[in-house]
């Protein structure tokens, strides 16, 4: 197979095996070309691709741009905050005045869950969802996959634990359905108001002794407490939060088989990881970032070509 089944990436439920294991192969190509002292490729010559951040981003918008780069394609970064949305200009209005300079595809990050699913829906560009809400983030969840594929050799009869705020997530819900896909044993594991009450008909366990998670699993994927998506409190205090749910060092050394951690970023350390833990020969963070380009690239690539 050379293609993808579709011509948008907006999560992984509506993506197939076959899409992840060519994406998967598409990346290791690309892994290996920016690794070359020359890192560019002619690819994406003449595709345009605007990034439209309605919210706040580092790795995701970073890798994207950069990926957009290494394949020669032209890019437009808009940012909401320095934008006339400011003055209420209304979604499609502001991607149907970027597409009129002539867009190929837009790579969008937006608060509300189905944001790139609507604009799907209204405009010819091929969208790429760099995380709508809590609902999905795809390009996390496949380069999680990828960077476990690469270490462990494979996905398929590992065990992975997602720890931490998993009802606020859209990296916990894409990595279950990328996971799944790809045939690994899924474990969500946090307090239970952090746990969405429906989590187990995904085919994942359910766990809240965080030990015990760590202990089952081969890979630890540690999420953040997403604050800024809290209307009311969850638990009493980050320190208690800290205090029952936070990873340390001293907690993966003395496991009776060593484990992967893996967190997408950003990391509040001192609260979900320690430093010592997230800095540790554990941690595949970094691994986590650096595949995320040769992914991204991939997905771009796959996409340009479903034109
Ligand atoms: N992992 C992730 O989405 O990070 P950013 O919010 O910095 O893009």
């Amino acid at each position: 197979m050379t293609k993808l089944s579709q011509r948008h990436l907006l999560g992984i439920k509506n993506i197939t095996r076959q899409d992840i294991d060519l994406i998967f192969e598409t990346a290791a190509n690309f892994k290996e070309v920016i690794n070359r002292p020359i890192k560019k490729v002619p690819s994406l010559r003449d595709v345009t691709i605007a990034n439209a951040f309605f919210e706040n981003s580092t790795r995701t918008r970073l890798s994207f741009e950069l990926a957009e780069k290494r394949l020669s394609a032209d890019t437009l970064n808009f940012s909401a905050s320095t934008s006339s949305v400011k003055k209420g200009e209304t979604l499609l209005d502001t991607i149907n005045n970027i597409l009129a300079m002539k867009v190929d595809m837009v790579v969008m990050r937006h608060a509300s869950p189905g944001a790139p699913h609507f604009l799907a829906r209204h405009i010819k560009a091929n969208i790429v969802n760099a995380g709508d809400g809590t609902h999905e983030h795809p390009t996390q969840a496949l380069l999680d996959g990828f960077s476990i594929h690469e270490r462990l050799g494979e996905v398929g009869g590992k065990k992975v634990a997602i720890i931490g705020d998993i009802l606020h997530s859209r990296v916990a819900l894409s990595n279950i359905f990328a996971l799944k896909k790809l045939g690994a044993e899924v474990m969500v594991c946090g307090p239970p108001t952090l746990l969405p009450r429906h989590i187990a008909s995904l085919g994942v366990t359910v766990e809240t002794d965080v030990k015990k998670a760590l202990a089952w699993c081969d890979v630890a994927n540690v999420l953040r407490i997403q604050l800024e998506r809290q209307q009311i409190k969850y638990f009493p205090s980050l320190r208690e939060y800290t205090l029952y749910y936070g990873i340390t060092k001293k907690m993966l050394d003395t496991l009776k088989k060593p484990i992967l951690l893996m967190h997408p970023g950003p990391i509040n350390r001192g609260v979900e990881l320690s430093s010592d833990a997230a800095d540790s020969p554990h941690s595949l963070i970094l691994d986590q970032v650096e595949n995320g380009v040769a992914v991204r690239m991939a997905v771009l690539y796959l996409l340009a070509g479903a034109n």
